[in-house]
């Protein structure tokens, strides 16, 4: 397997904080639209996966229902909390501490890569939890996903004298970038690429910011945070909100499938 440079092995600090009914009110897209790179995954009966990020296992119940013996593991205990009580094995681990070792012949993630800012890290740990030649199916937020959104949220933030970091703790890399790290995390890359996917938002442009951008709106105390929020909102309407009142996040995901070279 070829192995790059030892990424530094401090695990960053997790900064977003879920709540399981916003996250189900207004994060439903996330599993809804997963179809695509669950295809890619092919499970079959008595594969042991992994589901890397799995949320409140809705994916993860997907997985379990082909047969396959699966495991999901996340950092949010009230997410984590949601899944077990679907009856599903879970464990509160941090991507970039996966403790496995050649035990999975699969490691599937949706929409949970993004959060994981040390990404030589992850594939690090992804490589060690997979059997030889066992396969990583993922896809996440790609290049210039949701850029509308975080810039509006920037000039904002800006003029309210925010801190624009809180932003975007997110990794959205190009097809280059993931395709170099997984190559040098002993990957062999056999697809990726960068799909746009504009999402009608079914609660709106406030529901999605609530939910994706907390940590940069709790920054402000209320009633500030509420003001800040409708000066988004409305900065962002021309863009992403129809005649009709529909919203569309500007969505871009990267959806790979890699193998791992021995
Ligand atoms: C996404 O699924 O594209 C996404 C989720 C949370 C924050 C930003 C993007």
């Amino acid at each position: 397997m070829k192995r790059g440079p030892v990424p530094d092995a401090t695990p960053p600090k997790s900064v977003q904080r879920w709540s399981a009914s916003d996250y189900a009110r207004n994060g439903r897209f996330v599993q809804e639209l997963a179809g695509a790179v669950f295809a890619m995954l092919e499970p079959r009966p008595g594969e042991r996966i992994l589901d890397l990020g799995c949320g409140d296992g809705t994916l993860t119940a997907e997985i379990k229902a082909s047969g396959a013996d699966v495991l999901g593991v996340d950092l949010s205990d009230e997410l984590l909390a949601v899944a077990r009580m679907k009856g599903l094995r879970v464990r509160k681990v941090d991507g970039h501490a996966l403790d496995f070792s050649s035990e999975f012949d699969a490691v599937f993630s949706n929409a949970a890569l993004h959060w994981m800012r040390k990404p030589a890290l992850v594939i690090a740990g992804v490589a060690r939890a997979l059997k030889p030649h066992g396969r990583f199916v993922g896809e996440l937020g790609g290049h210039g996903n949701v850029a509308a959104i975080a810039t509006a949220m920037r000039a904002i933030g800006k003029e309210r004298n925010g801190d624009a970091a809180l932003v975007a703790p997110w990794f959205f890399p190009t097809v280059e970038e993931y395709r170099e790290l997984l190559t040098e995390g002993g990957f062999i890359v056999r697809e990726i690429a960068l799909v746009p996917r504009p999402t009608p938002l079914k609660t709106g442009m406030e529901g999605w910011l609530r939910t994706f951008g907390r940590s940069f709106f709790d920054q402000f105390a209320e009633p500030e945070r509420s003001d800040v929020l409708g000066e988004v909102i409305e900065l962002l309407r021309p863009s992403l909100c129809d005649e009709k009142g529909v919203w569309t996040a500007d969505h871009v995901r990267l959806r790979f499938r890699a193998e791992r070279a021995d």
